[in-house]
This record gives C-alpha cells, structure tokens and sequence, in this order.
C-alpha cells in the first residue's frame, strides 16, 4: 500500500452494469496514477467491479460488513465474504452508517476487528458534526472515535488501516473544509496514533480528508502536510473529476 490514497465512495448508487461503465472510464484517466485509487461500490456491484479493474492497478472496496463471520443476521455481509470474493478494501464508520444505521465506536471497532482478521485493508471514517465543531470539541470527538475503532489493533495491522477524516457538515453539502481546518485535525488525528502507537506509525498512517472534496478543491487540500489523500463522494461519480483529484494527489 503506497501513502497516497483516493477513494471513490459511491454509496447507494450504480447496477452493476453502471459500474462497469463508471469504471471502464476511470480505468485510462487513472492508468499513470502515482497514488493508489480504489473504488467502493455496493455489495450487488462487487463482482462486476473486481472483473472490471482487473488490469488496472484500481482496488475496490465494500462499504460496510458485519463482525461476525456468518449466522443468524438478515441483510448483513460478513468480512470473511468479503475475503472470498478478494476484495480489497472496507470503509468502516462511515457517517452516513453511523447516522442512519445506528453504528457507534463500538460496532466499529468490532467490524474493524472483523475485517482486519479477514486480511482486509479498512478506510475507517471519523468526524465530528457542525454542533461538535461549534463547541469547540472537534479534537476530542475525533480522538474518541479513532481510538475506540482502533482498540485491540496491533502496530502491524495498522499497516492496513486508512483513516478518513471528514466532517460531518461537510459531507455531500458542497461545503468543505478549508485547507486549513482540514489539516489541522488530521494533524490531530495523527498526534492520536503517535500517543496509541509510536512517532514512526504516526507517519506512515494514511489519513485521508473527505467532505465535498472536488475537482476544484483538491490539490490545494492534497497539498496540505497531514493530508495523505482523500475519500470522495459525488466527485467520484464524475470520472473526468475523479482523474482530476487522482492526479493532485502527488
Ligand atoms: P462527498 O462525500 O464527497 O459527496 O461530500 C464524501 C463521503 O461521504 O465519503
């Protein structure tokens, strides 16, 4: 895994067919990326999207699995599935999940125990909303989540783990955070691992800025010091968009 990573996060959007052709149109606009480029689609898309990155070095992520490896739970999708189909990559803690689908620090950590034991690698989302921010607690909020989510996580497994700071407010609102803001707790977010781990793990973690991140706004945010790159919503639909981040992320 290299430091640089783009994420296309595309929620519930794309058949399988969609995504065939999203992706086939990423493919040459990302072929002499620098950065690692992945791709989460939803579950039905998996498959099409493993055989259609198949020859591009573009990896492909779920967007969400249960803690447990099989059983008795109705609609869910288990990291050991997601092992089988060799996939890649699970982002976890998404705020969207944690808003709607009542996922806490605690069903994070265990999915991120889950998924790191299924030898995949997690994009582990963490942000605070407006009401947070406002109040000044924006650090804490962060540090709480990326430490409860990384409760248990060796130094070694956190070679697999991509964090991704993005504030709430800033999620599909085309409000972003500035350069700055968004640096500054990715900055913070860091400071968390060097204290859970060491200086050296500090610097090698991945840690992403996602929130309306675009086309427009992404080199000046990539080029920030404590941003390793960015997980992208609506941009990532766009494929001109998305080799355009892609490409600012040097
Ligand atoms: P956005 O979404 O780029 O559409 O704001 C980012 C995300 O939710 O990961």
């Amino acid at each position: 895994m290299g430091k640089y990573v783009i994420a296309g996060n595309w929620k519930m959007n794309k058949t399988p067919a969609e995504a065939v052709e999203l992706i086939e149109a990423i493919k040459p606009l990302v072929k002499d990326a620098t950065c690692d480029v992945v791709v989460g689609v939803p579950f039905v898309d998996l498959p099409a999207a493993l055989e259609a990155v198949k020859g591009s070095k573009i990896g492909v992520a779920a967007q969400n699995c249960h803690w447990e490896k099989s059983g008795a739970y109705t609609g869910e999708i288990s990291a050991e599935m997601l092992k089988a189909m060799e996939v890649g990559y699970v982002i976890l803690g998404h705020s969207e999940r944690r808003t709607y689908f009542g996922d806490t620090d605690v069903t994070v950590q265990k999915r991120m125990r889950a998924a790191l034991d299924a030898g995949l690698t997690v994009i582990l989302c963490v942000g605070e909303y407006l009401e947070q921010r406002e109040q000044g607690i924006t650090g804490e909020i962060v540090a709480m989540q990326t430490k409860v989510a990384l409760g248990g996580v060796s130094e070694e497994e956190l070679a697999r783990v991509i964090i991704a700071y993005e504030p709430v407010w800033a999620i599909g609102t085309g409000r972003t955070a500035t350069a700055e803001q968004a640096n500054e707790v990715c900055a913070q977010i860091r400071d968390v691992i060097a204290g859970l781990y060491n200086a050296e793990a500090a610097k090698a973690v991945t840690i992403q800025y996602g929130g309306s991140m675009n086309a427009a706004n992404a080199a000046e945010l990539l080029a920030q010091s404590d941003v390793d790159g960015g997980l992208i919503g609506g941009a990532s639909l766009k494929p001109a968009d998305f080799a355009t981040i892609v490409a600012a992320a040097k």
